[in-house]
């Protein structure tokens, strides 16, 4: 299959990667020129140590040059740039494309999940009809994928033959990929979880132990789930890779920016701080203001996610906010 990888960060090259292994022609493309030349030049990406990108990967900043045949399109690049990348692309979608978004976020505003942002970009072009949208999410840090450990995602169309299709051209001997029909329930969990993974990270960093981690993954999967069902996802898709198998390896992975972020603010950093520490992506911190208005909007409780908004937004020590958590008086929750 022919297919046009959009955004040169660590998911992206990682995917690429995996892809161009599994046989099929890659053309990465980033909207940063020297980000491409550093690739070609190198073979290689400074955040993915000891991992040698496949030799048959073609690089461009040209996007017409990316999707020239493509039938397939990976969305890799970071939830906020979505909208402009799917701008970029619209004139060149064919019939029979088939668009699948692998970043986590949901917009402020819009409220939008990804899938829904580049669909909603390809229809304000004219493009409303003729391709095939799909999102894949799951524990996969590009770290590990880029080193071909054992990994597994999910791959989610409401077309379930879309969803079959994608898993065929991801799977391999290190990557086992399920299916789902439920895509809002599957991005809503990819993006949620990296508020929780923010919380468990500032536990550490005011070291906190295990169990406080082990309350934050169990219950932050409640909240992420109620605010699921009020939206009218299936309660599956939380127990699920997608939900919980992310949560955890996010709330407990080395290679967690959220959690590492979340750490360093737990150490007394600004968020500021901590994201210019981190130099990379932190779509927790992205995804609060439209956790915070989906809230409203369905009437439903996130006392995590707002513990995390009061300690970034509103400077209040964390100490404050899990003491405040802890002594919460809502009877009807505390049943289970
Ligand atoms: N890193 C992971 O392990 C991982 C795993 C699963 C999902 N994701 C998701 O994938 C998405 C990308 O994550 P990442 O880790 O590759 O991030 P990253 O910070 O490594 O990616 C940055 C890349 O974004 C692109 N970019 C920067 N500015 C841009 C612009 N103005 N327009 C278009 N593209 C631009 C560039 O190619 C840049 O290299 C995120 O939504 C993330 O949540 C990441």
């Amino acid at each position: 299959m022919k297919i046009c990888v959009l955004g040169a960060g660590t998911w992206g090259v990682a995917l690429a990667s995996l892809l161009a292994k599994n046989n099929h022609e890659v053309v990465l493309w980033s909207a940063i020129p020297e980000e491409i030349e550093e690739l070609k030049e190198s073979g290689a990406h400074k955040n993915l140590p000891g991992a040698i990108l496949p030799v048959g990967i073609s690089y461009t900043a040209d996007i017409s040059v990316a999707m020239a045949d493509a039938e397939l399109c990976l969305f890799v690049v970071p939830s906020q740039f979505i909208r402009s990348t799917a701008r970029v692309v619209s004139p060149h979608v064919r019939d029979g494309l088939i668009v699948v978004n692998a970043a986590k976020g949901i917009e402020s505003g819009s409220l939008l999940t990804m899938t829904e942002v580049i669909r909603d970009e390809f229809e304000k072009c004219g493009r409303v009809s003729g391709y095939h949208i799909a999102a894949l999410s799951g524990p996969t840090h590009a770290e590990e994928v880029a080193l071909g450990l054992p990994t597994s995602i999910v791959a989610a169309c409401e077309d379930e033959r879309v969803a079959l299709t994608v898993a065929e051209v991801f799977k391999n001997s290190c990557m086992r990929v399920y299916i789902n029909t439920d895509v809002l329930g599957v991005e809503l969990c990819g993006a949620m979880k990296n508020i929780i993974a923010i919380a468990a990270g500032i536990c550490r960093g005011i070291e906190f132990g295990d169990n406080a981690k082990a309350m934050l993954i169990t219950r932050g999967m409640r909240e992420i789930t109620r605010l699921g069902l009020a939206m009218g996802c299936e309660r599956e898709t939380f127990n699920g890779l997608a939900g919980i198998g992310d949560l955890i390896v996010t709330c407990t992975s080395v290679h967690s920016r959220n959690n590492r972020c979340g750490e360093l603010i737990g150490k007394g950093y600004t968020y500021d701080e901590a994201a210019r520490e981190i130099g990379m992506v932190v779509e927790g911190y992205h995804a609060l203001k439209a956790a915070m208005e989906l809230s409203e909007k369905y009437s439903v409780e996130l006392p995590i996610t707002f513990g995390v908004d009061r300690v970034i937004h509103g400077g209040v020590s964390p100490y404050v906010v899990i003491r405040e958590l802890m002594l919460r008086d809502v009877k009807d929750e505390l049943k289970i």
